[in-house]
Formats: structure tokens, C-alpha cells, sequence
């Protein structure tokens, strides 16, 4: 590989600038890693225009540099010249083989080469999550304990699993969306406003994030989360089987195809705010969403009538698929008596915007070129996020779901998952 690495630089002039993208079986990431580290593929060492304190290219053998011993003082980003390595997701199962991944991977590069991918954060209305937040004078005074009485993040799916029951079986719902794409979410929402909006600074204030969530314990777990599983059912008008009848999937398995959990996040900002986390596979409606409840009025002025529907205040931030953001607040419904109504104030990407914004794939793949390493996963943070998740992994396995399969398709979930958040005094908005 590194000959026709180093054919193609000469032909193309791409000066040593390599992207290897790791769309393997996970299994198969350790070994490549090894592999490219030990062929000398991970550091910089050929250009066709080297930096000034570098060697004279004609001091480089032709017919293969690449494949020999890395130099003493391997080149550097910073010097302009980079091999990357982007990796997909699952990055580790558990805690602890993320660390050892995180390990392998940082014996062949170094951090600064090294893209962790998560679609999510290539998402237009991802992105616009810190726009909104600390680009607009009102909302960000409001953001925290004294206002928000608790957040709700959502990704729901119609679709079922596919053709994925071998992998699928192997994640759950936990490690397939909360691990990852949640708690990114979950951060971005929560994290205080960097000092500059660099890659770095962004990740730091994420991490700290995660640092404030402390790891539940076994009994905190069958407290604070809700695992469920889809029976046969309803999709697209159609009937679907359950999750246990599909193709490789063991008809006894225990595998989650919904979780909803809830977050603190021990900090000033947020102490005793919950944050419920929820995710499921073949239920009612595809939406992604991040619902900001605040806190009632401290004295309802108005009384109590039959037709005062006196929500308190939402904020929702739609991901997907109908991008945009909307408020609702109460409103005098017109009329000689004070009635009040939930009204929406609403704001949509196709009606402001109009064109299709990027795939978050190209978003993304685009930024690992220009050396943007904003909207990756950095390792710590990988290794954070399954710090809180690997207890939820560990307790639940002590404990094999007894009901599974306990919800149809095409439902919102199973039904303790509502009665879960009513004893908080909450519902689920949908
Ligand atoms: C992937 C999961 O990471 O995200 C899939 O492996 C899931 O199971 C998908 O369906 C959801 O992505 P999106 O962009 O459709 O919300």
C-alpha cells in the first residue's frame, strides 16, 4: 500500500497527505491500526514540497519511502502535511475496550490525526444547537436550573433493524444510539459556551459535561432507565414482525430495542435538572428532538377555569425530519372571558432556508480534510461516554429482562416508560 500511496503522491502531488477511512468490521480496527503503524503509514514522512528543516526531497529514496522506518522527527499537522484516520462507529463495546482501542490507536497516531465520526454532529440542526444558544442574547439567560424544569431528548424510529440483527444483537439500543449520538446531543445542550470555537475548546466543555454525570450504580439503573423490546406490530400500514422473529436475531434474545433513561448532571448550572434520554426502534413516528421544559409561573395570576389550558413553556429543537425550532407559550384565546391556550411560535428550515443542506457525511468527511476536528469525537470523550453507559450495560446483564418483548411496533414504547416519567411528574412529549 505504501508504493501506490507513493505513486499516487507523485503522480497527484497530494504531498503525503493521506486520509485512511476505517469502514471495517470492528473487529478488524486493531489490526488495521497495528498494520498501518507498523508499515511506517501513520506518520508523514514523503512530500513532493517539503518544509524548509525537512530533508531535500531528493534526499528520499524513490520506489517506496513509505514503506521504510518513520524519520526521527516525523512531520506534523502543523507542518501541513497529515495522514488521517477516520473511524466509525461502534468505537469500542464497553468502557474498557474503548480504552484499549483508544490505546491501539494512539500507539500509530497521534490524537490530531484522528477523526472519531458521528453522524450526528454533521446534522445541520446539530450544529445550529450552540448557534442558537450563543448566538442569540435571550435564550442563553435562561439556560439552567432556575428556569428549565427538565429536558427530554428523543430519537424515535419507524424503522425496525433491516438487515442488521447480526450487529444489532451485539449493540442494543444503548451502545447503537445512546452511547454516541445522545450524548452528544446531551452535551451540546448542556455544555458552558467555549472560550473560542475551536476544535479543542468546543470538545473541552463537552467533556466537562460528561465529567459532571456521575456513573450509576446497579440500583440507580433500575431506578433511572427503561429498557423494552418490539413485538409484532405496525408499520407504514402494514403489519411487522417482532424483533425476535427477524433474521438473525436469536428468538429468546434480551437485546434492547428502546431505552429511556434519565441524566443529572451535577454542576451549578444544572444540579436536579433531569435530563430523559430515550431512543426506540419501530415506534409511532420518525422524529429527533430535543424538548426544553421550563419552569411553571411561581403564581398563577389567572384563575382556573374550564377552558384555561395553561401549559408550561416549551422549547423544541427538531433535528429531524422537520428541521426547525418552536416555542409555545400561553395565549388569551379571543373572547369576553380570559381563556388560555397553548399557542407556537415557529421557525423552519425548508420555509427560511429553503435549500437541502449537506448530507452530514459530506459535512464531515470535508472538515477531516480541512483539518477541522470540531465535529469529532475526541478520545476522552469516547471513553467518557461509555463510562456512563457501561454500568447500564453491566446491570442490566445481571438482570435479563423478565417481559420482553414489551411493546407492539408502531407504538410509542412500552407503557412503564410512561408511567416511568409520570412518577416524576412529567409525560414524554410527542
Ligand atoms: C446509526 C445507527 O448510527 O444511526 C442506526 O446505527 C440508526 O441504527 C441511525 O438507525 C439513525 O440515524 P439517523 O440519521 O437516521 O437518525
Amino acid at each position: 500500500m505504501g508504493e501506490l500511496l507513493h505513486k499516487i503522491e507523485r503522480e497527484r502531488r497530494t504531498q503525503g497527505n493521506v486520509i485512511f477511512y476505517l469502514a471495517t468490521p470492528p473487529t478488524l480496527y486493531a489490526e488495521v491500526l497495528q498494520r498501518l503503524g507498523a508499515a511506517g503509514l501513520s506518520h508523514t514522512r514523503c512530500s513532493l514540497s517539503p518544509p524548509s528543516q525537512a530533508p531535500p526531497r531528493t534526499a528520499i529514496p524513490v520506489g517506496g519511502p513509505l514503506l521504510r522506518p518513520p524519520p526521527t522527527t516525523p512531520r506534523t499537522e502543523s507542518e501541513g502535511v497529515w495522514p488521517r484516520i477516520v473511524i466509525e462507529k461502534p468505537f469500542g463495546r464497553d468502557l474498557q475496550s474503548a480504552q484499549a482501542l483508544n490505546h491501539v490507536v494512539h500507539q500509530a497516531f497521534q490524537e490530531e490525526q484522528v477523526y472519531r465520526i458521528d453522524h450526528y454532529l454533521g446534522k445541520e440542526t446539530v450544529q445550529n444547537i450552540l448557534v442558537f444558544r450563543l448566538a442569540n442574547g435571550i435564550f442563553e439567560p435562561l439556560w439552567n436550573r432556575n428556569y428549565i424544569d427538565h429536558v427530554q431528548i428523543t430519537a424515535a424510529e419507524t424503522l425496525g433493524i433491516e438487515n442488521r440483527g447480526a450487529y444489532y444483537e451485539q449493540a442494543g439500543a444503548l451502545r447503537d444510539m445512546v452511547q454516541n449520538h445522545l450524548l452528544q446531543l446531551l452535551a451540546l445542550v448542556a455544555m458552558e459556551p467555549p472560550v473560542t470555537f475551536e476544535a479543542e475548546a468546543v470538545r473541552d466543555e463537552k467533556q466537562k459535561v460528561w465529567q459532571a454525570m456521575h456513573p450509576m450504580s446497579a440500583e440507580e439503573v433500575s431506578q433511572c432507565t427503561v429498557r423494552g423490546q418490539y413485538g409484532a406490530g405496525e408499520g407504514g400500514g402494514k403489519p411487522t414482525k417482532g424483533y425476535r422473529s427477524e433474521d438473525k436475531v436469536s428468538p429468546n434474545s434480551s437485546t434492547e430495542t428502546y431505552v429511556a433513561m434519565k441524566f443529572f448532571i451535577d454542576n451549578w448550572r444544572w444540579a436536579d435538572v433531569p435530563f430523559y434520554v430515550r431512543s426506540g426502534k419501530r415506534l409511532a413516528k420518525r422524529v429527533t428532538e430535543i424538548v426544553i421544559q421550563f419552569k411553571r409561573v411561581p403564581h398563577m395570576f389567572f384563575q382556573h377555569s374550564a377552558c384555561n389550558r395553561v401549559e408550561p413553556n416549551l422549547l423544541m429543537l427538531n433535528i429531524q425530519p422537520d428541521e426547525g425550532i418552536s416555542l409555545t407559550f400561553g395565549a388569551k384565546v379571543p373572547g369576553q372571558a380570559i381563556c388560555i391556550n397553548p399557542v407556537q411560535m415557529e421557525f423552519r428550515y425548508s420555509q427560511s432556508f429553503g435549500a437541502q443542506a449537506a448530507e452530514p457525511y459530506e459535512r464531515l468527511l470535508l472538515d477531516c480534510l480541512r483539518g477541522d476536528q470540531t465535529l469529532y469525537a475526541r478520545h476522552d470523550g469516547v471513553e467518557a461516554a461509555w463510562a456512563l453507559t457501561t454500568p447500564l450495560l453491566e446491570a442490566w446483564q445481571n438482570s435479563p429482562p423478565p417481559s420482553f418483548p414489551n411493546y407492539p411496533a408502531g407504538s410509542w414504547g412500552p407503557a412503564e416508560a410512561d408511567t416511568w416519567i409520570a412518577q416524576d411528574g412529567h409525560h414524554w412529549h410527542q
